[in-house]
């Protein structure tokens, strides 16, 4: 059957079906689902087009003119702060004859100039160059296209197609949360760029387990309950930690609802739970010594640890936030095999390098940790490319998140054309 073209994005949708009613349950998905051009292409129109992706966070364009850019498939984004210091998006294709406009990453300006043939638009958009004389449209029908955008505690989160899911049920759960970070006062410490030999979905696949984390992760597992919480004996300790961090939090006002010291999604695409650190740990640092300032509401540091406010919303962006700095993971596919992945460090927007931080104990713990993960994802798309990969069981207990994730990406991909697999999850729905 001949591909069609959908949103730019051609792909046969009777091989999507087949491969989705093919799924047998209970483990990976079919070597097709981490290979086919076909099935990337859907991807992209089915899900990357539909959901809520995280661009970056508003401290990355502090300044009235600071604006930035993002690639996603042929999809590009600009995303910029006016000089009324509002954050908006636009689509990077000029309104003349379509060139990107901006072609940088970041910028500042009072205005975007195409460099094709100098059509000029406002920060808000709106195009500057009179056109009505010689081209017959008011240059008031030609502002960029704006592109949704959600501000959530400072995560700028956006929206390519015509038709998102509802994003209303994650902001009131995620925002008040993470309104305790100060993530809105933060700056950027340093950001890492990755290009990880692994289909979108293997990354995320991996991030949502930490069954791996024993063997792959020496510094993590050191100040975090996420394997201790499935050793028999350690079970009750586990128990006993997360009650009283609970009741610290509450302490606290920190809006916990229970959810802790485990990856368990709180929405059928998001969770935002505050996990405890091990005793003796105020943060994710390699010795759980604090590596900043403390940020948002957090003010005492001796007494207790905060936690680390663990926020996931797929299909691309998590961050863990302690009460000194957060660390975002942004994932842009790029093919059916390969993705870029940009891991971002944020401290306090008055913290000044080599006085208040160091990079050199802000970052090993979750630069490490990245990078040991990248390395699992690159092997584990390299077997999945072999011809005689065989997709494997779950664990029912260790890779229960694993499951709901591939539940949640197939009743996604099927999309509105009709539900192949329905969402297991919480009772909370897109
Ligand atoms: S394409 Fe942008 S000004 Fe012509
Ligand atoms: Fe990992």
């Amino acid at each position: 059957m001949a591909g069609i073209v959908s949103n730019a994005y051609e792909y046969d949708p009777s091989r999507i079906e087949h491969a989705c009613a093919s799924y047998r349950g209970n483990g990976p998905l079919a070597r097709d689902f981490y290979a086919s051009a076909d099935i990337f292409n859907a991807d992209i129109d089915r899900i990357w087009r539909r959901y809520w992706l995280y661009a970056g966070h508003s401290c990355l364009i502090p300044e009235a003119g600071n604006w930035m850019t993002w690639a996603i498939g042929h999809d590009s984004v600009i995303v910029s702060r006016g000089q009324d210091n509002e954050i908006r998006a636009f689509h990077n294709t000029c309104r003349h004859r379509g060139a990107r406009v901006c072609r940088e990453e970041h910028g500042s300006g009072r205005s975007f100039t195409c460099p094709y043939h100098a059509w000029t638009y406002e920060l808000d958009g709106r195009l500057r160059t009179p056109t009505e004389r010689e081209f017959g449209v008011h240059q008031s029908k030609l502002g960029l296209h704006p592109v949704p955008l959600k501000n959530v505690g400072g995560l700028l989160f956006v929206a390519l197609g015509d038709d998102p899911v509802s994003f209303e049920k994650t902001m009131t759960e995620v925002a008040p949360k993470m309104a305790h970070q100060g993530l809105e006062n933060a700056k950027l410490a340093k950001t890492l760029r990755y290009n990880v030999k692994a289909n979108w979905k293997l990354i995320f696949e991996n991030n949502r387990e930490c069954y791996h984390c024993n063997t792959a992760h020496p510094e993590y597992v050191k100040g975090t309950y996420d394997t201790a919480r499935f050793v028999p004996n350690l079970e009750q300790e586990v128990e006993v930690q997360t009650a009283a961090a609970v009741a610290r939090f509450n302490a606290l006002g920190l809006g916990i609802d229970g959810v802790m010291a485990s990856s368990d999604m709180t929405g059928a695409f998001w969770r935002a739970a505050r996990t405890p650190l091990m005793e003796g740990w105020k943060t994710q640092s390699l010795d759980g010594k604090p590596v900043a300032p403390l940020m948002g509401t957090f003010r005492d540091k001796n007494k207790w640890s905060d936690g680390t406010l663990r926020t996931t919303i797929f299909p691309n962006f998590w961050q863990h936030a302690s009460d000194d700095h957060a660390v975002s993971t942004r994932i842009t596919p790029i093919d059916a095999t390969n993705s870029q992945v940009d891991v971002y460090w944020f401290v306090h927007r008055d913290a000044v390098e080599g006085k208040d931080y160091q990079l050199d104990k802000l970052m090993p713990f979750w630069q490490r940790t990245s990078e040991q993960d990248w390395e699992i994802c690159t092997a584990n798309q390299a077997g999945v490319l072999s011809p005689r990969y065989e997709p494997g069981p779950y664990s029912k207990i260790r890779e229960t998140n694993v499951q709901h994730f591939i539940d949640w990406y197939l009743g996604a991909l099927a999309g509105p054309r009709g539900h192949l697999r329905s969402v297991g999850n919480k009772g909370a729905s897109a």
